[in-house]
């Protein structure tokens, strides 16, 4: 989704601007733009396609004013375009914007009919026309903010400048995030930490319809009406080293290789690793508001809410959970739950799970069920972001920035903690031994060190992508805990390689899909042993049987799916319940050494964004 960024400060904005925006470029977008101020005008330099572009169009302007705002944007009202690119700019009057502006039709309309001339296709241009027209009479930024804020519908986060303002900046959001970070006499406002991590870790996250005014050093907080409110600066512990790509050539593989360390850090908080028990203060005594006191050995049910790939690291805890616990698990996308009318019980614990802590679909799902009364746990790896900050109970994936646009780390991170959540709940309905305890928390603490094992496939990736990109068709298969990583593996290589891939309940088969099998299509067949090995195993030589090509995961020296398959990937033993989190590096290593084959932009797909905060 779009990035802004924009600084006040003693620096020169065109560097902070450029290389915010290139901390922002992993979020996806189609053009760039800055307005910077210089000899009390603000000039506004803009280029479509990749920053370099925008970069190679600055490299001659000097600027020698103090304050400055850019933005990089992903299309939603007008084409990818120069002349749709932000800033907006109107008499003096600079915004960038990201969102949706809903009501823009209506409040076009009235602006035509007043004389304003548009000069470019989007819902953003209309905001620097209503400050505009606002500052006329206010002649303050600020007061014109607060008179055209009620006007305004939709997700938006904006910032602005006025030429006539100097050294102000001014900063207001409903929805997509927006944070202020607070230098050493000089701010940096961005809708994401990474654009402020160099300059400052310490920040304030805006809340829907706050005001930031930053004005000459100084910083105020308000509400919608204009009265100054309390504000507390938070410190993150992320730096911006973790967001370099750290001698890999690209993010993702970076993040793949970084799995272990992430699975590591997310557990090591909920366990007791001299004891090797779980410790359940996380879960018991963290809950805050009305369930400060929760007895969770009242939950009945547990629901789960999530888009994407936290979605299918989601899916995880249904089999977890169900067979641990005992009580009914309900996994659902947050973009159908919030539409559907969903039966919300008080007994129902919830748990939502988003990596960036922004996705809108699931931040509606959440507050969907927060108006149910129910208790609501949140998995996110972005601390203080809006899912974070608006549920009762937060744990951390603790993964660090992650920036390449296909999640990796996060999700390796997610079905660790889902498994530990799972144990948790089963040990505070008594539903677990201290045997089976320890045995458990020993096979997750022994994860990390098996997935560095399975890391030596990128090799053998490496070798056979490029007859893997003369494929016509992937069909992941897998049963029971398999079934989640069949799906992502097929959405890792959709959204990397652009080829069509498809997860199946191997079980599925028969009832329809088995018609696309012929020697054209590649079945990638998890096949790891457990108590549906068997039944994996028959599902295999149907598809064998038809003509396809298979490569499969299974478990250690397996000679017999050896001689079923082209591809044989020998998996280390672990612990039954715990497969997922090996099984997924090698689909994550091929999608991603297809997509390096095929020429792709593997950190930047098309058509996506990191951080999804318009539905
Ligand atoms: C796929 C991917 C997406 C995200 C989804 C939810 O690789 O990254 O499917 O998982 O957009 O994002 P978060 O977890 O930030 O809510």
């Amino acid at each position: 989704m779009c990035g802004i960024v924009g600084y006040l400060g003693p620096r020169q904005p065109k560097d902070v601007l450029v290389s915010g925006l290139r901390a922002l470029e992993y979020r996806g977008y189609d053009s760039s733009g800055v307005a910077i101020l210089d000899q009390g005008k603000l000039k506004r330099v803009r280029a479509q396609g990749k920053l370099i572009h925008l970069v190679e169009k600055l490299k001659n302007e000097n600027f020698d004013g103090h304050l400055g705002i850019g933005h990089t944007r992903w299309a939603t009202h007008g084409k990818p375009s120069e002349r749709n690119a932000h800033p907006h700019c109107v008499g003096g009057i600079s915004i960038v914007h990201n969102g949706i502006i809903e009501n823009y039709a209506e409040l076009k309309l009235n602006l035509l009919k007043g004389g304003a001339v548009f000069e470019s296709e989007t819902d953003s241009e209309l905001v620097a026309h209503l400050i505009h027209n606002e500052v006329k009479s206010t002649q303050d930024l600020l007061q014109a903010v607060l008179k055209i804020l009620p006007l305004l519908k939709g997700a938006f986060s904006i910032v602005t400048v006025w030429e006539e303002q100097p050294e102000t900046l001014v900063a207001f959001k409903n929805g997509p995030p927006l944070i202020v970070g607070f230098g050493t006499d000089e701010f940096v406002v961005a809708s994401d930490l990474q654009a402020i991590l160099p300059y400052t870790n310490k920040i304030v996250y805006l809340d829907d319809f706050q005001v930031a005014y930053i004005h000459q050093s100084q910083f105020q907080l308000l509400d919608q009406k204009g009265h100054t409110l309390e504000f507390q600066t938070a410190s993150i512990d992320w730096n911006s080293e973790q967001a370099q790509k750290g001698g890999f050539d690209h993010y993702m593989l970076k993040e793949i290789f970084e799995q272990p360390r992430a699975v590591a850090n997310a557990i090591l908080p909920h366990l007791d690793t001299e004891k090797f028990c779980l410790n359940l203060n996380s879960l018991k005594q963290s809950w805050t508001g009305a369930f400060k006191d929760i007895d969770l050995t009242q939950v009945e049910r547990v629901l789960v809410v999530a888009c994407g790939t936290s979605y299918y690291a989601g899916m995880l805890a249904k089999y977890w959970i169900e067979s641990k616990v005992r009580i009914p698990v309900e996994v659902d996308i947050a973009s159908e739950f919030r539409y559907r009318n969903p039966v919300l019980f008080l007994k129902t614990l919830t748990l939502v799970i988003s990596q960036s802590g922004e996705t809108a679909d699931t931040l509606a799902a959440l507050r969907l069920v927060k108006e149910s009364g129910g208790p609501i746990l949140s998995i996110c790896n972005v601390p203080n972001s809006s899912i974070d900050r608006e549920a009762h109970c937060r744990w951390y994936m603790n993964a660090g920035v992650e920036i390449g646009v296909a999640s990796t780390k996060a999700f390796t991170a997610t079905m660790a903690l889902l498994y530990v959540f799972s144990l948790a709940l089963a040990k505070i309905k008594m539903k677990l031994s201290s045997e089976q305890e320890q045995e458990a928390v020993k096979a997750i603490l022994g994860m990390p060190s098996h997935m560095e094992t399975v890391l030596a496939f990128d090799s053998f990736f490496a070798e056979v992508a490029h007859i893997l990109t003369a494929v016509r068709g992937f069909l992941y298969m897998g049963r029971g805990i398999h079934y989640p990583i069949a799906l992502e593996g097929a959405l890792k290589l959709k959204e990397l390689a652009y080829r069509h891939a498809e997860g199946y309940a191997a079980g599925e088969m028969k009832h329809g899909p088995l018609a696309l099998i012929d020697s054209d299509m590649l079945v990638i067949m998890l096949a790891a042993s457990d108590e549906l090995y068997e039944k994996t195993i028959s599902n295999l030589e149907e598809a064998k049987t038809r003509g396809a090509k298979i490569v499969s995961l299974g478990t250690g020296e397996n000679e017999h799916l050896k001689s079923l398959s082209e591809h044989y990937l020998a998996l280390p033993k672990v612990y039954q319940d715990l497969y997922p989190l090996v099984e997924v590096i090698p689909l994550q290593l091929l999608a991603y050494h297809v997509a390096v084959t095929l020429g792709n932009d593997v950190d930047q797909p098309r058509n996506l964004a990191k951080s999804v905060t318009v539905e």
